[in-house]
């Protein structure tokens, strides 16, 4: 773009979408797009995905370190009991379901149980992160059963986080199939390098701003659909292509039209998500279990109908969506299900970006007018 020659602002060409700039450091997690690799804290993402629980991967994140069992009963312990509301948070859930969509509701959750917690100094920071994990798993079961009047299901601290979670979200106990899936969703979208909605929690977090404002600000970032939300519209595409057989001309279509794939394309990966393998393998086992392999096949021939025609990587979000629709989770809550997941990720992030932190302000390169001349607003 030509500038003026006079343009005291003109600055480098920016990089659209920040693509490819390193921000910070973190010894949280590591991304590599040619490989195919996510690491937590040095560990591979396929050595943790079916050998941990959410639990222990919230450990790693927070501590830097895999838990021994006492270390981990006590964060179980701790997210167990972290899975209670305040009422007046319940009340706001019910005067707000139905005239919203749940990821609304749940960020103006998020915001609002900011005003039940004390400043506290930094060392006293991790408990009040972890609350905010068990609270939000608690908050998008009720989101839930509010808007469909069942009665609400109090959480049971001795209950394993994606055990208590289907608990109070279905009402009725899962098959360890299904609390294994849940379990192995969880660990795998907890952290993502500087992800939108991470590095929107750490810009906040940044200004020094408190941990629930840097969390409310990673939830509004998540749930775009070029973000969390494509979770939800991959698994409207999946049932509404519903048939193998139709695959092929929907995505023809979908390409002539120049619409983008929900589930498909990466800013970092060059081949296929580190997460894809794991969660298309758990996704035909719950599908086996239902003894019902419609809509997951019907995943995998669009997956191969978009593969036949480009070179483009399936992502994190597409067989997200038939495991999460095969544990009878309504597609508006994938984008939920996906923050109570992350929710480990952001609040390590923020306690990161306090320990180490510097104002995160970068520059825009100006390319209006200039020297204009002003007039009065009569004269204009
Ligand atoms: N469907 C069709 N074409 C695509 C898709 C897609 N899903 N993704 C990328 N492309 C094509 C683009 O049209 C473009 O083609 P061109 O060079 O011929 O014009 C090329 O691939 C590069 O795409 P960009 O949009 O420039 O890539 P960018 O890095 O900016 O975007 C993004 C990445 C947003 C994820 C993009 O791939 C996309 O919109 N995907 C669909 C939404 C999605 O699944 N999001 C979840 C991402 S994972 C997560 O956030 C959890």
């Amino acid at each position: 773009m030509s500038l003026p020659k006079d343009n005291k602002d003109s600055i480098p060409e920016p990089t659209k979408g920040l693509e490819g700039i390193v921000a910070a450091d973190t010894t949280l997690s590591s991304v590599n797009g040619e490989k195919g690799i996510l690491r937590y804290c040095g560990y591979n993402i396929d050595d943790l995905a079916f050998s941990t629980t959410f639990e222990e991967t919230i450990c790693l994140l927070y501590d830097n370190e895999l838990p021994n069992k006492e270390r981990l009963d006590e964060m179980t312990k701790n997210i167990g009991e972290a899975r209670v509301l305040p009422k007046e948070v319940i009340e706001i859930i019910t005067e707000l379901v139905g005239k919203t969509s749940p990821m609304s509701t749940l960020r103006t959750v998020v915001s609002v149980l900011g005003h039940y917690e004390k400043n506290v100094p930094l060392k006293e920071l991790p408990p009040k992160a972890l609350r905010l994990v068990g609270q939000i798993a608690t908050a998008v079961a009720m989101i839930h059963r509010s808007r469909e009047n069942l009665p609400i299901i109090e959480a049971d601290p001795t209950k394993g986080h994606a055990e208590d979670f289907l608990k109070m979200l279905h009402g009725t106990d899962s098959s360890k199939t299904q609390v294994n899936a849940l379990n192995l969703y969880l660990i795998l979208l907890a952290d993502h390098g500087f992800n939108a909605s991470t590095f929107s929690a750490r810009v906040t977090a940044g200004t020094l701003a408190n941990l629930h404002s840097a969390i409310t600000s990673a939830v509004g970032t998540l749930s775009g659909p070029l973000h969390g939300g494509a979770n939800e519209k991959a698994m409207d595409m999946i049932i509404e292509v519903g048939t193998k057989k139709k695959a092929s001309d929907y995505i023809q279509n979908a390409f002539d039209t120049k619409q983008k794939i929900m589930g498909f394309g990466h800013r970092v990966y060059k081949v296929d998500d580190a997460r894809k393998p794991h969660l298309k393998k758990m996704a035909k086992k719950i599908w086996e279990e239902k003894n019902d392999m419609k809509l997951f096949e019907v995943s995998e021939e669009i997956e191969k109908q978009v593969k036949d025609r480009k070179a483009i990587i399936t992502n994190v979000d597409f067989y997200s969506a038939p495991l999460l629709y095969g544990l009878d989770i309504p597609t508006d809550l994938f984008t939920p299900l996906f923050a109570m997941s992350r929710i480990a990720g952001w609040t390590a992030h923020v306690l990161e970006q306090y320990r180490n932190n510097r104002l995160i302000r970068p520059r825009a390169r100006y390319v209006g007018q200039i020297d204009r001349t002003f007039r009065p607003i009569e004269q204009r």
